[in-house]
């Protein structure tokens, strides 16, 4: 069974509450994502394997650590995922970005493949799955199924906020796929809109509507 992590650092929840605020304008949502992302991914990645690395020092010769094992793919689902993407990236500057293109019809609420680009190795790598919005889960099962087809076997999913529904889903669907999540919210609205939520991510983080 996949396990669910709630990231609940007061960080993190303050940033949160900020984002969710319906006054909010897209130049501070954005930013705040980037920084909530940067946070999350100190968790995510809390249990990267280290191995011993001998180096000298301006004084003496130690043993350091580095980090060793898979090299990381961050998978941005479009549009929103990509306001995911910096804050790992600052983290760890050398994972490779690869792109899931999808979106919800709207009156059926299933999602629709756009587009997918992805690194030529990416069945060797740990994957993070980034996209804000887990609602029916949906989209997050399709795109983790099309990493799965790749030959990806190291996948975990970055979210900002889940909707009970959503997160159902993903843990009956990939079993093997940790979920991490700033909160998880009350239950989706008819229109499959995360309640209480905070919207339409895309459109705040990229100022659409
Ligand atoms: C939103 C969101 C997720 C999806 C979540 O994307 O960013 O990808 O909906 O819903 P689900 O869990 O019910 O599938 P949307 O389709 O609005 O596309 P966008 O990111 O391009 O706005
Ligand atoms: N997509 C969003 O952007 N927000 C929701 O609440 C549900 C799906």
């Amino acid at each position: 069974m996949s396990q669910l992590h709630v990231i609940n650092h007061p960080m993190i929840q303050h940033k949160l509450t900020i984002m969710r605020k319906k006054e909010t304008g897209s130049k501070d949502f954005r930013q705040l994502l980037n920084e909530i992302s940067l946070l999350m991914g100190y968790e995510v990645l809390r249990d990267l394997p280290l191995e011993d690395i001998q180096i000298e020092t301006p004084i003496c010769k130690m043993t350091g650590k580095e980090i060793s094992g898979r090299k990381l793919a961050i998978i941005p689902i479009l549009r929103a995922g990509l306001g995911m993407v910096d804050g790992l990236h600052t983290l760890v500057p050398v994972a490779k970005v690869g792109h899931i293109g999808l979106y919800r019809n709207e009156e059926t609420h299933k999602p629709v493949v756009y587009y997918c680009k992805l690194p030529e190795d990416i069945q060797k790598r740990l994957v993070i799955v980034t996209d804000p919005m887990l609602a029916t889960g949906g989209s997050s099962c399709d795109a983790i199924a099309m990493l799965k087809e790749r030959g990806c076997n190291n996948i975990r999913l970055m979210c900002l906020v889940g909707a009970p529904e959503g997160i159902e889903k993903v843990q009956a669907e990939h079993p093997d796929v940790d979920i991490y999540v700033a909160a998880v919210d009350d239950h989706l609205n008819a229109d499959a809109y995360i309640v209480p939520g905070l919207g339409d991510a895309g459109d705040r983080i990229f100022g659409t509507k």
